[in-house]
């Protein structure tokens, strides 16, 4: 194992160990990071390197550690972000370039990035962008928005600068964005974010060896089996099939694991144990690759990867034909899964694994596949069919039997095969419905001699349609056949209303829509072969079978240089890297969980409750506590007295034994010597519950039951009554929308280290708000909060979920610290972390709009609900929000809002960036919409005919210059090519049935605050050591949006002094007291006029001295300043903007400023999957002056991305038990790198105006989110298109997320007319929306 090249001897392998907590735990390796333990996110990517002794070829892949057990290790060379480049040494032109390009935030997925595009340079120095886009398909960001992680991988490719995609000859900066004229802006000056000019060139020659010891020792050392015996467990690793065999018949109960990505995800979910392991190693006959006459052979060792580069090299070489099986398993390779696990995954394992989801089953199925078993009795052949897929034991291998290969046939002439799938992502996402058909005509006569369909994700296993195949031979292959098919596949391909997984009558309509588009596609085929015979298609046909648009990515940054007049070394307005940019690439940043395992620490997993609503008769905690390691469990008992603590309105309990009122509360806490001793332990605590009633869930629930927290919130504005009565129109709808998880990619994690004196402690904890961890600690220990100091360095972001929850987590952690007098670690798992903590609030709201029919709105009366979860955490803050922000950019002459938080039995939902504003400001532009059908305009219009104009006044009155705002909204039309790209979009929609575009522009207006003068103060600590060197300390956390980086540019302008003179070490209760949450996109705006009054303070103290030797240095300044006495420390203080707000007269001044911006969006659906395509998103934003562009246009595209996620693909999942199945990136979709839209266009509004904030800046953490409905609408116009041709004509009711079932289901058409409908009422469904 290296890392730089450093040998490894592992005396005491435990079999159960996985490769991620070796490096991290027992190597200090901690760059490679845990982001979900899964193989689903990418954070623990290495790459793994093993020499072929027979081809004497070295393979390079990237693998998940989180899924290699170290015993699969042997021989190979494992290369970590460590062994890529460090800042001791050198750094790798990957780390530099990802750095520079700003490609990293909260740098925690970064080294997994890294990892991937390294090993991708390994193998291919100068990749293809879509080599580029595949090898990260599998890596998790949630903060950049992966634009500019593909910007530094362009820099590697052949060409970069450019979408790389030559149609007709011509290139993308020749023909203009999106084949329009582009805008001609009128600051044309805009420089580039990074420079190319400066990066260090990629030298394949550089790269570290592999290591000759490993060479010699796969050519020269007799290989035998391996066997590795640790406590539990035992693992054997035969060489030869053979020795293989041998084992399987001693050990007939024993996987063979091969890339352990069926077997690792479920020993670590769902608990199953194997006493004895049975890993092949280098077995040759298992990677064997034979073109025989009738097919090809391959290997059941070979990864899937492999298998891919082997059917493409196929493909290439026989005629078309031939390869018809060989074509579709090679595209769904393509989306299966990421490239790590790809390279990882064998075909054997997948096979024989049978999941109900596989993608290849379905095609090796219906491509006559023959399985190659081999046992002690010998070899023998089985059919890969329906009962072999279904486990019938007769069909199925025997006990003693392995798969040693599998034989693909070639396909006739007169043959097709297609694959179908649709997953909630394209990438990296398990299909809801995928499926595999081949049809066989025989020369001549299109009469269906044979028809196989087999599909995936509709039942327990594989299912194979074969009583309906059966029935359709003979018939001839045309429009009756194609009727009679679907209702024949219906009927046999059933699926119960209950089905797990849910979406039934989506996945109904896809089986017969995948249907449909196989016999579109081969109606084509048949013509092209026969055109006299087959007349095919009419042409607006066709685009079913075309793949939605995929054009590689191209994106730009507008925003404005700094005043030629600035001083060059003046950082402010610049596009300076994030601090911690080259730390994160190379994996030296330290996260909460990367400090070392202390002295005698301790660590604490949490045991939650399993009902929603339920008495807690007795917990039994002996079996648990009996356990080697398990040193104590925390109940409420032991926290008798401060069992509960008050950060907002109401106090919240930390643990619960008496009544539980979700899933997921916490109820008891095991701590053990180690992580896996307490996880076990905490599996061992028998709880038994007597359920109560009512279960409430649903905001519907909720209303039906009048369960709400207290606190009613209501604006009124003119007369809305009165002004109903004057109007045109009405209008009443209502809009739901789901909830999200944050899904920052460092989960929960915290460290309290007692000090052993004074009763001190020391709280290491990924936290935005230090202050209430120091406060909930001090008041669950009894001690002043003088006594608790509390650190953080960076977060691995938060997004608003590290504040309440891990005060709670924290507390109990510092308790049972506290009480053993031993350090003691929480980190949470990825599956604990969503289960526990809450995420933004579901909303409905319900809308009553007066407008005439030109338009304009005369009255709007809003009611919001949001499902606030068991206790009230933010929701009311949350609501409030939500009520003062629903005109959004919009003159509403009357207007009314209403909210109520709903008291459910779900975790308690919280902040999540844009704070109820996101959920708002939907049901108004939803509302609009509406308003915009009624009257036949575009919604654009009535948006632009309502929005605020130049000087106004809010709902709350308070005074709005919304110059800015229309400006944007101009800028947006006109860089966007609005008018023309409408009617491009409208010719494309006449031309094409099945696939329709969709065109929307959204409007910004984002009040910055929070609504109180003391939530807004700020303080930060500058100290000048003798030796000129400066120490910034301020109240803020660097969660990734590049506070540190910001307050450093502060500090060198004010003290005239260059960057690299100043340090900033993180954050801390010990350094500035009482600071507040770092939060609603104020953390650089506030601590910035903190740190740069402390600045002020010590430049005017030093001001004599610099004076007096004014050519003299920093050093010398300091000294002599001392020597005055002169003190060189200096606290900075902001009191916070005047902001105020009085809910009983609806009126005040409850924002700082506004940020506006406009977005529009252009997207391709497809009618008959669900499928979207994001192709062209343009923004512009009013941010005032930058203080760093580069940070600035981060956080932009980076909340655009995570808001379209909101919208579009992230979608919960709770049983009606209220228990949330969406636990993981395997079952809960944030955006990939594929789903970045093709063009992405970001510009800031030339600054026109100063203020009183930071340099005339303005906050940007979160106004983006609510961009990403530019995509919501985009589909509904996409929608609406598909629904109007098909002439339906009435109302469009879509909820939020649109997901690809939503799409489907609302592009109505004879397939959903024909799926069985299930009266509501008579199932109790999977899942149900809360
Ligand atoms: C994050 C993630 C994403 C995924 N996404 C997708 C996806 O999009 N689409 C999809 O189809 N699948 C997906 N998968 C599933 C994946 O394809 C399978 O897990 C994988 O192919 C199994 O191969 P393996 O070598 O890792 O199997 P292992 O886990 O090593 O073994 C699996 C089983 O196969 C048996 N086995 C293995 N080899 C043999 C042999 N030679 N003879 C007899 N028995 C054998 C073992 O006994 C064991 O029971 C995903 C998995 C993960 C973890
Ligand atoms: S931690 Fe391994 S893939 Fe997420
Ligand atoms: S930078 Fe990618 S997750 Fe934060």
């Amino acid at each position: 194992m290296s890392d730089s090249v450093n040998k490894v001897i592992e005396k005491n392998v435990d079999p159960e160990t996985m490769l991620l907590p070796y490096l991290r735990k027992k190597l200090q390796l901690t760059g490679t990071k845990y982001g979900c333990g899964g193989g689903g996110c990418g954070a623990c990517t290495v790459m793994i390197s093993r020499y072929n002794p027979i081809t004497k070829r070295i393979r390079h892949y990237p693998a998940n550690a989180c899924l290699l057990p170290i015993c699969s290790l042997h021989g190979a060379a494992v290369t970590t972000v460590e062994g890529v480049g460090s800042t001791k040494a050198r750094i790798h032109p990957v780390q530099e370039r990802v750095a520079k390009c700003h490609g990293t935030q909260c740098g925690f997925c970064t080294p997994g990035m890294v990892m991937s595009i390294y090993t991708l340079l390994r193998n291919h120095p100068e990749p293809t962008l879509d080599q580029l886009t595949d090898a990260l398909g599998g890596n998790l960001c949630r903060c950049t928005g992966y634009r500019p992680i593909i910007d530094a991988c362009k820099t590697f490719c052949k060409t970069s600068g450019c979408c790389q995609s030559k149609e007709n000859g011509v290139c993308c900066l020749d023909q203009g964005i999106n084949e329009l004229p582009e805008f001609e802006e009128g600051n044309k000056t805009s420089p580039k974010l990074f420079s190319e000019e400066e990066f260090l060139p990629l030298d394949p020659t550089q790269e570290l060896i592999f290591p000759p010891e490993l060479m010699i020792m796969a050519e020269k050392q007799p290989q035998r089996t391996r066997v590795f015996v640790g406590d539990r467990m035992t693992w054997i690793s035969p060489v030869t099939l053979k020795e293989l065999l041998e084992a399987k018949v001693k050990y007939p109960q024993a996987p063979i694991v091969m890339g352990n990505t069926s077997v690792g995800p479920e020993v670590r979910f769902k608990g199953t144990f194997h006493p004895v392991i049975i890993s092949p190693d280098c077995i040759e006959e298992l990677s064997v690759v034979n073109h025989a006459d009738d097919g090809l052979t391959l290997g059941a060792g070979l990864s899937l990867a492999q298998v891919k580069e082997i059917l493409a090299e196929v493909i290439q070489k026989l005629p078309e034909e031939k390869t018809q099986t060989y074509h579709a398993v090679w595209k769904h390779l393509g989306t299966l899964a990421g490239c790590q696990i790809r390279n990882m995954a064998s075909l054997g394992g997948h096979i024989v694994s049978r999941h109900l989801d596989s993608d290849l089953n379905p095609l090796l199925a219906v491509g006559n596949c023959t399985l190659n078993l081999l046992s002690k009795e010998g070899e023998r052949q089985i059919p890969l069919n329906e009962q072999f897929l279904t486990k019938c034991p007769s069909a199925d291998l025997k006990p003693g039997e392995i798969l040693v290969s599998v034989n693909i046939p070639y396909s006739r002439k007169w043959e097709f095969v297609s694959a179908f799938r649709q997953a909630q992502r394209q990438q990296n996402a398990l299909a809801i419905v995928n499926s595999g058909m081949r049809v066989f005509f025989g020369e001549g006569g299109g009469i269906i001699r044979e028809l196989s369909i087999a599909y995936g994700g509709v039942g327990p296993t594989t299912i194979c349609a074969k009583n309906s195949c059966q029935q359709l031979i003979g018939r001839p292959w045309n429009e009756e056949m194609l009727d009679a098919a679907c209702r024949l596949i219906l009927d046999e391909v059933s699926l119960p209303g209950w089905a797990p997984g849910g979406k039934v009558e989506f996945k109904r309509t896809l089986v017969i829509s995948f249907f449909f588009k196989f016999y579109l596609k081969v109606s084509q085929i048949l013509k092209t072969m026969d055109p006299v015979r087959y007349p095919g298609l009419a042409d607006k046909y066709e685009s079913a079978l075309e793949d939605l648009h995929s054009r590689n990515h191209w994106g730009t940054s507008k925003y404005q240089d700094v005043d030629p007049k600035q001083l060059p070394q003046d950082p402010i307005g610049r596009p300076i890297m994030h601090l911690s940019g080259i730390k994160h690439t190379t994996g030296e940043a330290i996260y909460c969980d990367d400090m070392p395992v202390l002295d005698g620490e301790l660590f604490l997993a949490f045991v939650t409750s399993s009902r929603a609503h339920a008495e807690i008769v007795s917990i039994d905690l002996s079996e648990a506590l009996s356990l080697p390691g398990v040193v104590d469990i925390v109940t409420e008992e032991d926290l008798r007295g401060v069992n509960s603590f008050c950060l907002l309105i109401e106090p919240e309990k930390l643990l619960e034994t008496q009544e539980v009122s979700c899933v997921g509360q916490l109820v008891c806490a095991v701590v053990a010597d180690s992580e896996v001793q307490a996880k076990r332990a905490a599996k061992r605590v028998k709880i038994v519950y007597q359920d109560l009633e009512p279960v409430i869930l649903t905001i519907e629930e909720a209303i039906r039951h009048h369960s709400f927290f207290q606190g009613e919130r209501k604006l009124e504005y003119g007369n809305v009554d009165e002004a109903f009565k004057v109007v045109d129109q009405i209008l009443e709808g209502e809009i739901h929308m789901g909830g999200q998880e944050h899904f920052y990619m460092e989960t929960q994690s915290m460290l309290a280290v007692p000090k052993g004196e004074d009763q001190e402690m020391d709280v290491y904890v990924s936290s935005q708000f230090p202050k209430y961890i120091q406060a909930i600690v001090a008041s669950t220990l009894k001690v002043p909060a003088n006594k608790i100091m509390c650190h953080v360095k960076r977060l691995g972001g938060a997004f608003g979920g590290k504040v309440t929850k891990t005060g709670i987590l924290a507390a109990i952690t510092a308790f049972a610290a506290n009480k053993h007098g031993r350090p003691v670690r929480c980190i949470l798992e990825r599956g604990e972390d969503m289960l526990i903590t809450g995420g933004r609030h579901p909303y409905l709201g319900k809308y009553k709009a007066g407008f005439m029919n030109d338009g304009r709105i005369l009255a709007l009366d809003v009611e919001h609900y949001c499902n606030g979860g068991a206790t009230l955490d933010e929701s009311l803050f949350v609501l409030e929000t939500g009520v003062l922000k629903v005109d959004n950019a919009y003159k509403f002459p009357n207007l009314r809002c209403q909210g109520w938080a709903c008291k459910t039995n779900l975790p308690s939902n919280t902040a999540l960036r844009g704070f109820g504003f996101p959920q708002s400001g939907l049901i108004t532009e939803n509302c609009i919409t509406e308003v915009a059908a009624k009257c036949g305009l575009s919604p654009e219009k009535v948006r632009m005919m309502n929005m605020y104009k130049e000087i106004d006044q809010t709902p709350y009155k308070q005074e709005i210059d919304a110059t800015n705002l229309i400006q944007c909204w101009k800028e947006c039309m006109a860089t966007s090519s609005y008018s023309l790209r409408k009617v491009a979009v409208e010719k494309f929609n006449s031309e094409n049935y099945w696939k329709k575009k969709g065109l929307a522009m959204v409007p910004l207006k984002f009040p910055v605050g929070f609504g109180s003068t003391a939530a807004c103060q700020a303080a930060a600590l500058v100290h000048i050591y003798l030796d000129g060197s400066v120490l910034v300390t301020h109240g803020g956390i660097e969660m990734g949006q590049g506070v540190h980086t910001k307050m450093i540019q502060v500090a060198s302008r004010e003290l005239r002094m260059p960057m690299s003179n100043v340090h900033l070490r993180g954050t801390s209760t010990e350094t500035v007291p009482n600071a507040n949450v770092s939060g609603a996109s104020l953390v650089a705006d506030l601590n910035g006029l903190a740190v740069k009054d402390a600045c002020q303070t010590l430049l005017k103290r030093l001001e004599p001295i610099i004076s007096k030797n004014p050519k003299g240095t920093w050093k010398d300044w300091a000294q002599a300043a001392f020597d005055e006495s002169i003190s060189l420390s200096a606290t900075g203080y902001f009191r916070g903007y005047e902001t105020h707000m009085n809910w009983e007269t609806g009126e005040g001044h409850p924002f700082a400023y506004f940020v506006f911006g406009a977005a529009c969006s252009e997207v391709e659906i497809d009618c008959l999957t669900g499928a979207h395509k994001n192709i062209r998103t343009d923004i512009v934003m009013d941010i005032g002056h930058s203080i760093n562009p580069a940070l600035d246009v981060g956080q932009i595209e980076g909340a655009f991305i995570q808001g379209m996620g909101l919208y579009t693909i992230e979608e919960l999942k709770y049983s009606p038990q209220g228990v949330l199945f969406t636990r993981g990136p395997d079952q809960y979709k944030i955006p990939a790198v594929s789903d970045v839209p093709t063009e992405l266009h970001v510009s800031f509004l030339p600054p026109s105006q100063n203020s009183n904030t930071l340099y005339s800046s303005k906050g940007l953490g979160e106004p983006g989110v609510f961009l990403g409905c530019s995509v919501f609408f985009a589909i509904h116009d996409a929608v609406r298109a598909a629904r109007q041709e098909r002439g339906l004509l009435g109302p469009l009711k879509l909820d939020s997320p649109l997901t690809p079932e939503k799409i489907r289901m609302a592009c109505e058409d004879k397939f959903t007319k024909m799926i069985p409908r299930d009266e509501p009422g008579s199932y109790v469904p999977w899942n149900i929306p809360v």
